[in-house]
């Protein structure tokens, strides 16, 4: 781990803040996926790339907890101050509902940055996995290693890469969001959906094999996206000698580390298996340590209230 890594591993999120804030802009930008903008400078400042926020509607209970939504992008003031955030969020259930009617001046109560987000390791060629709404952490990331915006206070410093590649399956074009984003920022982008409506027709992993065996350079891989994607990319990646970090997406109740319904089967230091809070040691971990939950029926309820 590096010394600029955010994670606290031992403590609680003790960095956090909530703000109640103000929606500035909500607005759909696929199907059943908006994307939603509002001032926050502690936690804008503060927030690194796989770093996420727990969000909650003000004044509304129920539902009662908040809910995880990963940080897509930091928006500066004029001066280039951290400013607001932006989230992008697939509708999906009770509360992603709500928010995605929300107008303009609708509050909300925003704690954060949690998590660790995706330590700065050097590489040349980033390729980056995502399947579904998993694009969300990879937009910022992307920007850091191509040296288009900085993330963090003081701002983390990442080695240039040469070359960033998104990776990115959905069910159908319909679902492709903000892939302009990515392409603006320099990555480039190669798309996989599962009914063949654009790009290529089948899984987000059969695009990795192409991406890693064309490149000039030696390649890491981020991954993101659902549990039985996200455990094939790494079985790639343990195939083609890659180094591969995941972002898990666990049900969360606190956020903060104190209820443990985020847990995840790590491996530790000594090859023992051994459960981790994904919202404190986690989101991000590297593939190798994960044992995956491949079926939904594995996969803990999320909170219902
Ligand atoms: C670190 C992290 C980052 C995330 N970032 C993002 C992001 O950037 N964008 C985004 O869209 N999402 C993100 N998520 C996922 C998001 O937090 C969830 O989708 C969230 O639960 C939505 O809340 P909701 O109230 O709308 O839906 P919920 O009511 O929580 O339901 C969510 C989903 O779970 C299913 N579900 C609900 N209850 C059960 C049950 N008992 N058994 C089985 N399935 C059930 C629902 O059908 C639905 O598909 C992230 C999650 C994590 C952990
Ligand atoms: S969500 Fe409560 S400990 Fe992780």
């Amino acid at each position: 781990m590096t010394e600029h890594h955010h994670c606290t591993c031992t403590s609680y999120a003790d960095r956090a803040r909530q703000e109640t804030v103000a929606v500035e802009e909500n607005v759909q930008v696929a199907r059943d996926t908006y994307r939603v903008r509002f001032a926050c400078e502690q936690i804008a400042e503060g927030i690194v790339p796989g770093q996420f926020v727990m969000m909650r509607l003000a004044g509304v209970n129920d539902p009662l907890l908040g809910r995880p939504l990963a940080m897509y992008n930091v928006v500066p003031d004029e001066n280039g101050r951290p400013q607001q955030l932006e989230i992008v969020y697939r509708v999906v259930g009770k509360m992603t509902r709500r928010l995605s009617v929300l107008e303009p001046g609708a509050l909300l109560e925003v704690w954060g940055p949690l998590g660790n987000g995706f330590p700065p390791t050097e590489t040349e060629h980033l390729v980056m996995v995502a399947g579904g709404i998993g694009q969300t952490p990879l937009l910022s990331l992307a920007k850091e290693y191509l040296h288009r915006q900085t993330y963090g206070s003081p701002p983390r410093q990442v080695r240039q890469a040469k070359k960033v590649t998104l990776c990115y399956g959905t069910g159908g074009g319909e679902y492709l969001a903000c892939v302009e984003d990515f392409q603006r920022a320099g990555v480039e982008v190669r798309i996989s959906t599962d009914d063949g409506s654009a790009g290529h027709r089948g899984l987000v992993t059969e695009l990795i094999r192409p991406v890693v065996e064309s490149s000039d350079h030696p390649c890491r891989i981020v991954c993101c996206g659902p549990e039985p994607m996200m455990a094939a990319t790494a079985q790639l990646a343990g195939k083609l000698g890659l180094h591969c970090q995941v972002s898990l997406e666990r049900s969360m109740a606190c956020g903060l580390g104190i209820c443990f319904s985020c847990v995840a089967k790590i491996r530790d230091e000594s090859g023992r298996w051994d459960y981790r809070r994904t919202c404190v040691e986690g989101p991000v971990f590297e593939a190798e340590d994960v044992e995956f939950q491949q079926h939904f029926s594995q996969l803990k309820q999320r909170p219902k209230v």
